[in-house]
């Protein structure tokens, strides 16, 4: 058997990236070493508390959380519980979690991993704010040639921006980690809603989640009519999109995806357009290529991945 490709995931669940913790759970390609929470769709307190209760779930309380950053970099934090309500969790009625936090922080159990694996091992998945993988570079600079490469949901381009106009989410919220990340020259796959926004949770596939018949399949199936209320209002669409399982999908079938090499500069300065991701698809510039920026997916082959993933939980 080859190698587990070793994983941490940075996070701040939200139902997507629940679903996104349960498939990399789920999957014996990948051994994730720990699960890193920051503030982001909902406050800190709630991100790590929902990646225990998804490791609970999933039959995994052995893995390792930590708690990272509380708020941006610069600025102060924008939550999201418009889309994922209260708790970031809602819809399934999951207990409170038993499995205790790690002690110390993320930022340095992500230092402490990446420089005591071999380099070029540990590849970081990240679903949400950049705010922990910029104060672990910048606090140590030497983690960044060990990384193997980041995948990370973020940015937008065709697509534009669903926070503001311009911008996503992730990104939006601490554009200046995300401008340290994309500076850091650690190589980069980055899914923005261009390819997000064709992984619909339509009906026919979260009924297909829910058959599998098992707690996981229910719970999922719950978190996904409750995720994708709000885009279907929005977007107007049968099922809103599954942005941060992309990032595991892609590590497990990187064929489901395509994109290009190209320059990302996140704006970090205008009022109107902070936090947009500035991509050079049609190479304009001379901007070194720092991301293989993804913008279509086989979203049945995606979902048919996720699914037979999850029936294994
Ligand atoms: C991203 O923002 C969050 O609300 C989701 O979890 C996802 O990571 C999509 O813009
Ligand atoms: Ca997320």
């Amino acid at each position: 058997m080859t190698a587990r490709q070793k994983i941490i995931i940075d996070t701040d669940p939200g139902q997507d990236d629940a679903v996104a913790i349960l498939l990399a759970l789920a999957s014996p390609e990948l051994e994730v070493l720990g699960i890193t929470a920051v503030a982001g769709n909902v406050p800190l307190h709630l991100t790590e508390r929902n990646a225990r209760k998804i490791c609970e779930l999933a039959g995994r309380p052995e893995t390792p959380v930590f708690k990272g950053a509380i708020r941006p970099l610069l600025r102060h934090l924008v939550t999201a519980e418009a889309v994922h309500g209260k708790t970031g969790l809602d819809g399934p009625d999951l207990p409170e979690p038993s499995m205790k936090l790690q002690p110390g922080h993320a930022v340095d159990f992500i230092i402490d991993t990446v420089m005591h694996h071999n380099a070029g091992t540990v590849t970081l998945c990240t679903l949400g704010p950049l705010t922990n993988i910029a104060l672990a570079l910048n606090r140590d600079p030497r983690i960044a040639p060990r990384i193997q490469r980041i995948v990370m949901m973020g940015g937008g381009y065709f697509e534009q921006g669903n926070v503001t106009p311009s911008a996503e989410f992730n990104i939006y919220v601490d554009p200046h980690a995300a401008d340290v990340v994309f500076g850091s020259h650690i190589p980069i796959v980055m899914m923005p809603l261009d390819v997000t926004h064709k992984a619909l949770t339509t009906r026919k596939r979260v009924d297909a989640i829910r058959a599998i018949g098992t707690p996981v399949g229910k719970a999922t199936a719950e978190l996904l009519d409750f995720f994708e209320r709000f885009d279907e209002t929005k977007y107007g669409t049968d099922g809103g999109p599954l942005h941060d399982p992309c990032v595991i999908a892609w590590l497990l079938k990187p064929e489901l995806f395509s994109g290009r090499e190209c320059n990302v500069t996140i704006e970090t300065m205008s009022e109107l357009t902070l936090g947009a991701t500035v991509i050079d698809w049609w190479y304009v510039t001379d901007r070194p290529r720092n991301a293989h920026v993804m913008r279509d997916i086989d979203a049945d082959g995606f979902f048919a991945l996720l699914t037979e993933r999850l029936a294994r939980l």
